[in-house]
């Protein structure tokens, strides 16, 4: 039987497994340990370590699969080398810090990293361009601060690298209040100095809000164009229309036997299936079933009436779903689409009887 099933680390597991070393390698700075519980941390790390052997030995198998997995090699390799130099070369009382390096682990398994990294590489010449602004508010604070204050507090602002200090923690809003300037001169320009601080940051922050605002909902519409292109209902749409449908989609995935719409239920949108399958109970002794390129729910969206049907996920299915307001404006941008809709919905109408 292969060992691989073992090897395997799920990443809730690997944070666990790493947040449980790093809280040792922090216990074991406590000056009044006693050596028993030393020894029992110490102890612990070498667990996590021979853990972590593992894994890397599973990365390394994988690897001749999935050459894709270089950063988790990299981080993987460093979490029992670096370790291990540590024990090797360093003194008994820095060996576990070099466990430190295991604060890399939960990076291996995170899309949020990866989604950080496009955001910043995207943002790169604003967030630049902020910097700069922040380095020359800097430089210009610190020698106007020292101009003012040079000869009052020599000790705090005799050269422009100490002022440096003061400016930082000004700009920053930090206030340690161990620099304050004592002139009313040095005083208005710590008022400037901090309101510029506030501008600068509310920037920086605003360019990244933006940035991640934007590089998810370009993912959400590289997949959704994707979801979009396998319904073959939209397949007829001009580029300016599907470009609309796709924004106005919203796309979803229901685990087999759960309910997506229930009868007798007010219904303010229809779904499309792109994968999956879906059994509708009519009141017909036969329930009707209906596949990838259908939709559902189009008759409470056109009549304005209570769901006429219980719809199941008969598999796991991947839905996109039109709200009315979306449906109103597919109508009048596409009134061929709209009428397909109808007719069909109509065609449904008469084949289900009165409950
Ligand atoms: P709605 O009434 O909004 O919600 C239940 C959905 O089931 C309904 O819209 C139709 O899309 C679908 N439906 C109802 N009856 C039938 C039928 N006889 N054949 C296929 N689909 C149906």
């Amino acid at each position: 039987m292969s060992a691989r099933p073992f090897l395997k680390i799920s990443a809730p597991l690997n944070a666990l497994v790493a947040a449980v070393g790093l809280v040792a390698v922090a216990a074991l700075t406590a000056r009044d340990l006693d050596a028993t519980a030393k020894l029992s941390l110490e102890f612990l790390l070498a667990g996590v370590w021979a853990i972590y052997v593992l894994q890397l030995v599973d990365t390394v198998i994988r690897r001749r699969d999935d050459r894709g997995r270089t950063p988790a090699l990299v981080i993987d390799l460093l979490a029992v080398v670096v370790p291990l130099v540590g024990f090797l070369i360093a003194g008994s009382r820095d060996q576990s810090l070099y466990c430190g390096i295991w604060l890399l682990k939960p990076l291996r398994h995170f899309t949020f990293f990866r989604l950080l990294g496009r955001v910043v590489a995207r943002a790169a010449p604003n967030l630049v361009g902020v910097t700069s602004l922040f380095g020359i508010v800097l430089f210009g604070a610190s020698l106007v601060a020292y101009l003012i204050e040079r000869d009052i507090q020599p000790d705090k602002f005799g050269s422009i690298p100490q002022a440096m200090w003061w400016a930082v923690v000004t700009l920053s809003t930090t206030g340690y209040g161990d620099e304050i300037p004592q002139t009313l001169a040095g005083r208005v320009l710590a008022g400037l100095v901090m309101m510029s601080g506030i501008g600068i940051f509310a920037l920086w922050a605003g360019i990244l809000a933006t940035g991640f605002f934007e590089e998810v909902r370009r993912q959400d519409f590289v997949r959704n164009w994707q979801l979009v292109a396998a319904v073959p209902l939209f397949e007829k749409l001009g580029s300016a229309a599907f470009v609309e449908i796709v924004r106005a989609l919203r796309s979803r995935v229901v685990p087999a036997g759960s309910i997506i719409c229930r009868k007798g239920e007010p219904g303010d949108q229809m779904y499309f299936i792109v994968e999956g399958r879906v059994t509708i109970a009519t009141p017909s002794p036969t329930p009707v079933e209906l596949g990838p390129g259908s939709f559902f729910g189009e008759m409470a969206l056109i009549s304005g009436e209570p769901r006429s049907a219980t719809v199941t996920a008969a598999t796991e299915v991947s839905l996109l779903s039109l709200y009315s307001e979306d449906f109103q404006m597919l109508s009048s941008s596409n009134p061929e689409i709209a009428e397909v809709i109808r007719r069909t919905a109509e065609t449904r109408r008469g084949r289900t009887p009165e409950a």
